[in-house]
């Protein structure tokens, strides 16, 4: 961006003024003088279960199918994914994971057994998609696996067998059967997790047997460089958190946490699409919750690991809404708005602010799950308001991240109040990286900037917002919401000054 002279800035500020009439001044003053710890990549991370169409029809169409394709893998979401440097996936659930039986899904895929997904719909499904596909989709889109495995159903020996499966290349059994099934060289499978949702889904557990369920696992998890997940806590579970790191944080490299927004209730979570400002409001005011819940857990975790060796994986987050009428219930399958794109900047800051704890987080889900980044119907793929907000952050993947000083307007919703500015920082290769969202939806907020330890030579900005709350993407229209390139950011003698639109989501550089 050009620098302006005096007129030309008074010029700018009136116009703002004048366009803006309830604009409000903020501050943010970045410390590029106290940089933190690295945001780690595997923040920016996705999940895909065998739920409803993510895998089957989403991800994996197979070989024959009429949809462009490359070894049964969809070549437009392949792309899209691609593009969004999406560094890491979850896989194979989810409740589904500790239903599912790996060997169930390897060798020919005529001779591999149909099951039952009973927690998603209860739909018969063949396993065509297996270790082979999940591992060469991740080969495919430049991506880290993330495993998780059978606890719940499973065994240990189970557990073991499978890790020996895909990462051994010693002489074994089970090298022996990957090799017989085409696959020569081992997968190099970082993240292995022991169970999902053992509270829940994964076996209604109480934390002190699962903590000690967990410590067999872990010592049958055996192969170089893994990074051990144990299954953490559900949202304010503060006690399984303890109990977890008091008996296993030695055992373990990460434990997990997983919080959805829900607008409404769990019986009636309440439209994608069809909302009010109120609604607007509240959807934020929960997503927010996860700086209180992360921070939280942190402090339990500090307690029994005060150097930070555990991270905290956010393996499951987004919003949960009702499903689209005329749809699966068991599918969960919904549309995904501007709002969408605000909740997801929000999550992205806070794990962002979080970076020296929060070492990997996973959106639920990546296609045609939950807050997904794509849908796909039949031959058709949309790109998601979330997909361009995780397009536009990944500036923050392993960049240094820049502590915040904010001060900002409240944006206020009959006697409850939120901040209205939600921000992140980073640094990389000498570009400071600020994301910011606006929470309000009708007040543009005016912001100055102060970078302590660092010079600006130059400001430029990209930005994601739409005309209405509930702007959407959809098949066979013309994108509503995507990436703009900002024009509201400018540098006038060193000093940076921008004026957030309502409802949006803002990236600024600094060169
Ligand atoms: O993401 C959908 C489901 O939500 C997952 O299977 C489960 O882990 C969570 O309850």
């Amino acid at each position: 961006m050009k620098k302006m002279n005096v007129i030309q800035s008074f010029l700018v500020v009136l116009l703002i003024l004048f366009t803006f009439p309830g604009i409000s001044q903020n501050s943010v003053i970045i410390h590029a003088d106290k940089p933190g710890s690295k945001i780690d990549k595997a923040i920016y991370g996705q999940f895909a279960e065998h739920l409803g169409h993510c895998i089957y029809g989403g991800i994996y169409v197979g070989e024959k199918s009429d949809i462009p394709n490359t070894k049964g893998f969809r070549l437009d979401v392949v792309g899209a994914l691609k593009e969004l440097k999406v560094p890491l996936v979850r896989w194979p659930g989810g409740c589904f994971a500790d239903t599912y039986h790996w060997k169930d899904g390897i060798g020919p895929k005529a001779d591999r057994p149909s099951i039952i997904n009973v927690h998603w719909g209860g739909v018969t499904e063949d396993n065509s998609f297996g270790t082979h596909e999940f591992l060469d989709f991740c080969e495919l889109i430049g991506a880290d696996a993330y495993v998780c495995l059978n606890v719940g159903s499973g065994t240990v020996q189970e557990a073991a067998q499978w890790m020996e499966y895909v990462t051994s290349s010693n002489d074994s059994p089970m090298t022996k059967l990957r090799k017989q099934n085409g696959r020569e060289k081992p997968w190099n499978v970082k993240y292995w997790a022991a169970g999902n949702e053992t509270w829940g889904c994964g076996g209604n557990m109480r934390p002190e047997y699962y903590a000690d369920l967990y410590n067999q696992y872990s010592s049958f998890m055996r192969a170089p460089g893994i990074y051990k997940i144990a299954s953490g806590a559900n949202v304010e579970d503060y006690k399984w958190t303890d109990v977890l790191m008091k008996q296993s944080a030695k055992m373990m490299n990460g434990i997990s946490l997983h919080y959805y927004t829900i607008p409404g209730t769990w019986e009636n979570k309440h439209s994608a699409t069809q909302f009010d400002e109120n609604e607007w409001f509240t959807t934020l005011q929960k997503t927010l919750k996860m700086e209180e819940l992360v921070s939280r857990h942190s402090e339990i975790m500090d307690k029994y690991d005060p150097s930070k060796k555990v991270g905290l994986l956010v393996d499951e987050w987004g919003n949960w809404f009702d499903v689209e009428p005329g749809t699966n219930p068991g599918f969960l399958f919904q549309q995904n708005t501007l709002r969408d794109a605000l909740v997801a900047g929000i999550n992205l800051n806070i794990f962002n602010n979080h970076a020296d704890r929060v070492r990997m987080s996973n959106i639920a889900q990546m296609i045609n799950v939950l807050q997904s980044v794509i849908l796909t119907k039949d031959k058709e793929m949309v790109l998601t308001p979330t997909y361009y907000v995780f397009k536009m952050y990944n500036v923050h993947q392993d960049a240094t991240m820049l502590p915040l000083e904010i001060k900002c307007s409240k944006y206020t919703s009959g006697s409850a109040s939120i901040n209205a500015i939600n921000a992140s920082a980073s640094m990389k290769e000498g570009v400071v990286s600020i994301t910011l969202c606006n929470l309000d939806p009708v007040n543009a907020q005016n912001v100055s900037f102060e970078i302590q330890g660092q010079k600006s030579a130059q400001v430029t900005g990209k930005i994601v917002t739409a005309d209405k709350m509930n702007a959407y993407n959809d098949f066979g229209k013309k994108e509503e919401v995507s990436i703009a390139e900002f024009m509201g950011a400018n540098l006038n003698k060193g000093k940076i000054e921008a004026t957030l639109p309502a409802k949006s989501v803002v990236l600024i550089q600094i060169r």
